[in-house]
């Protein structure tokens, strides 16, 4: 996720300078590395973090949950007095983090689309932070995509949402697949279809003024076939399993934080 947003960081025009990186692995770390970016590895450079977060206005930590207390424990001593702290790491709050470091920090959830600088980041910010706190770390996850901010105790609700949501995405674009291989298609032109069919719809929906509703509407003819064929996906009230899906991914994310 880290690697997205960096991607994305460079790709967007923003003003690049002063880009610091770091990996455990040479292998990885090698990998980002340009003449605009300075990447380091920690199994080379032990001091690779420090050097890192000397002197950074904004922090980003995108190791594995687990590992951001430690690493914030770490570093601590290291972080400038102005530098914002922004945790990709599901599930890590505020509060732990507000109790490792004494900068401003904030909790934020991409989704992988931002790769393609197509992501949704939910974005909650700690009680130390400022609205220009708040404006720099949207700005950054603004060049990946769009941003969401809310209050951190609806992190979990976004994240079953937009965080989980293009693998729901997939999952219908697997069972349409599915359907069109049940018509004789051959895999290549089923994929074709379908894959195509969701990418054409949402740059449709996308570049229009009107909402999904409406652009379904018009592929509805009256008493037409698409009429029949949508009257037996509403039968399987959609509606109520997405609310279902929705629940028991926040039940589960709340037994995470619970360390089960
Ligand atoms: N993947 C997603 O869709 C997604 C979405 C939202 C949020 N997130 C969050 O993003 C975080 C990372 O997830 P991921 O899937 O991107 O994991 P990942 O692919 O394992 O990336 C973690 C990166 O951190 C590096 N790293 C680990 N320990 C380090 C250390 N002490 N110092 C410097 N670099 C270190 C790793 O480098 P080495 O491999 O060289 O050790 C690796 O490149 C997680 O907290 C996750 O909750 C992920």
């Amino acid at each position: 996720m880290g690697g997205a947003i960096l991607s994305g960081l460079l790709e967007s025009g923003a003003t690049t300078d002063g880009i610091v990186v770091t990996n455990r692995t040479e292998a990885k770390a090698a990998a980002v590395r340009s003449d605009r970016v300075t990447s380091l590895a920690g199994e080379t450079d032990p001091d690779a973090n420090r050097t890192a977060v000397h002197g950074a206005r904004l922090v980003l930590v995108a190791v594995k949950p687990a590992m951001v207390p430690d690493l914030l424990r770490e570093l601590r001593d290291d972080f400038g007095r102005d530098a914002l702290i922004v945790s990709v790491a599901a599930g890590v709050t505020i509060a732990t983090m507000e109790e490792l470091v004494p900068n401003a920090v904030f909790r934020s959830m991409p989704n992988t689309p931002s790769i393609v600088r197509r992501g949704v980041t939910g974005l909650a910010a700690g009680e130390r932070a400022s609205e220009q706190d708040a404006a720099l770390v949207r700005a950054l996850f603004e060049t990946v995509g769009a941003v969401v901010e809310v209050p951190e105790d609806q992190m979990n609700a976004l994240s079953t949402i937009s965080g989980s949501g293009p693998a729901y995405v997939f999952f219908l674009i697997e069972r349409l697949t599915e359907a069109a291989l049940h018509l004789g298609f051959d895999e290549s032109q089923a994929r074709l279809m379908v894959e195509q069919t969701f990418l054409g719809a949402s740059e449709l929906l996308a570049s229009s003024d009107v909402g999904p509703q409406e652009l379904r509407r018009r592929v509805t003819s009256p008493k037409g076939t698409t009429e029949r064929a949508i009257a037996e996906i509403a039968a399987a009230d959609l509606t109520a399993v997405f609310d279902r899906a929705a629940a028991s991914a926040i039940a589960r994310a709340e037994e995470m934080a619970a360390g089960r």
